[in-house]
């Protein structure tokens, strides 16, 4: 058969995905989401987040998030504008007493560790990295006294890598902070495990960007109090401690976005109605079964993480053997299928596709038919 013009290549309605949103973030919105932002047009949106409405759609969120994660009562669920990159400078100034270890397996885990190193008040942090695809570890006999704060990533979004959450070993005392944002509400932890689990909305919870949240143990609150009082100075918008104040009221420092709290409150309502985090994460695991599983089926695809226990079930990076991805993913395009390429900056030859809990599985099974279809018209 002659390989068809992308452009002519059309998908069968029936194998199309109810839903074509298959970013990494931002990431599918759901319609009833959309339809809260439009209840809440009327007497929330436009109005001043120093009063109850704002206030009280905000202390909802917090205590939805605090159910959805099980937290321990004594845990403080902290808010602030500019997303999690805001949050790693803030960390910086607010968490990091000295110096910082950082596991890096990708462009997210080794941003917040360039920050670390660019921070004047702070000692070169330690840097453990893995490659592309795969996840560090922490080896005891190359960890120092010094370290007070760790830092790692639940879910590479640019490599499709997950890691376990658990505790290092030593220093004892030291803080394990952990960025959760492609992770959050899709892939299960423990928070004896961790001191500060952070992350912006737009991905697991389906709502904008521009907003942080970062769930806090005592040890963690302890320690924005402890470096505040010692006199560091700190830019107030990157004040961890203004955060924690202003959280603690139901508002944040400086004006938010309101229609991110509103759907964000829509979409932890559904989590949680839904069954909560374990429904959740049975539903990416179902879909991520799914993919991965098409995607060793296929003589042309296979999965870009190999080891299959850190192969992450919220955003599946798969590679294409002698089919062009970029091609796929235009044809993908053209048929209303969007989002599914691959990180920029890895340069590889694959596909990138999100399965965070609104992402139906059963769009994901689609999908890969829908795949199998371009992939035959290539050919
Ligand atoms: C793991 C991870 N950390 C941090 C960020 C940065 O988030 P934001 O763009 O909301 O600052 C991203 C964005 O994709 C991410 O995937």
């Amino acid at each position: 058969m002659v390989a068809a013009a992308l452009i002519d290549i059309h998908i069968p309605a029936h194998l199309l995905p109810l839903d074509g949103r298959f970013g990494s973030g931002p990431s599918k919105i759901r319609s009833e989401q959309i339809d809260a932002v439009v209840r809440a047009s009327r007497n929330i949106l436009g109005t001043s987040h120093r009063q109850a409405p704002v206030k009280n759609l905000v202390g909802s969120v917090l205590d939805q998030l605090r159910q959805l994660f099980q937290l321990p009562q004594d845990w403080d669920v902290v808010i602030g504008n500019g997303g999690a990159s805001l949050f790693w400078d803030a960390a910086t100034f607010g968490l990091v007493q000295h110096r910082s270890g950082h596991l890096v397996f990708g462009e997210f885990s080794s941003k917040f560790a360039q920050a670390s190193l660019a921070a004047p008040h702070l000692g070169d942090p330690l840097v453990i990295e893995s490659a592309p695809g795969t996840v560090p570890t922490i080896e005891p006999a190359c960890v120092d006294s010094n370290i007070d704060t760790f830092c790692l990533t639940h879910n590479e979004t640019s490599t499709g890598a997950s890691m376990q959450l658990s505790r290092p070993a030593t220093p004892v005392d030291a803080l394990v902070v952990v960025d959760g944002t492609s992770a959050a509400g899709g892939i299960a932890w423990s928070p004896s495990e961790v001191d500060v689990y952070y992350f912006s909305p737009q991905k697991g919870f389906a709502s904008e960007g521009g907003t942080w949240i970062a769930l806090c143990s005592p040890r963690a609150v302890e320690r924005i109090n402890k470096i505040k009082s010692a006199g560091r100075w700190c830019p107030p918008s990157l004040d961890l401690s203004l955060a924690l104040e202003n959280s603690r009221a139901n508002q944040t420092y400086n004006t938010p976005s309101i229609s991110t709290f509103v759907m964000l409150n829509e979409q932890l309502g559904w989590m949680l109605d839904n069954g909560g985090m374990s429904w959740c994460t049975n539903r990416t695991q179902q879909s991520a079964d799914i993919l991965y599983g098409w995607a060793t089926s296929r003589p042309f695809t296979e999965p870009f993480v190999t080891n299959p226990q850190h192969r992450s079930p919220v955003v599946g990076t798969i590679d294409f053997i002698d089919v062009d991805a970029a091609q796929v993913a235009t044809v993908l395009r053209n048929n209303g299928i969007v989002d599914t390429e691959p990180y920029r900056k890895l340069g590889r030859n694959q596909l990138r596709v999100s399965m965070f809990p609104a992402v139906d599985p059963s769009d994901v099974q689609l999908l890969t038919s829908s795949i199998d279809y371009i992939v035959e018209q290539l050919s």
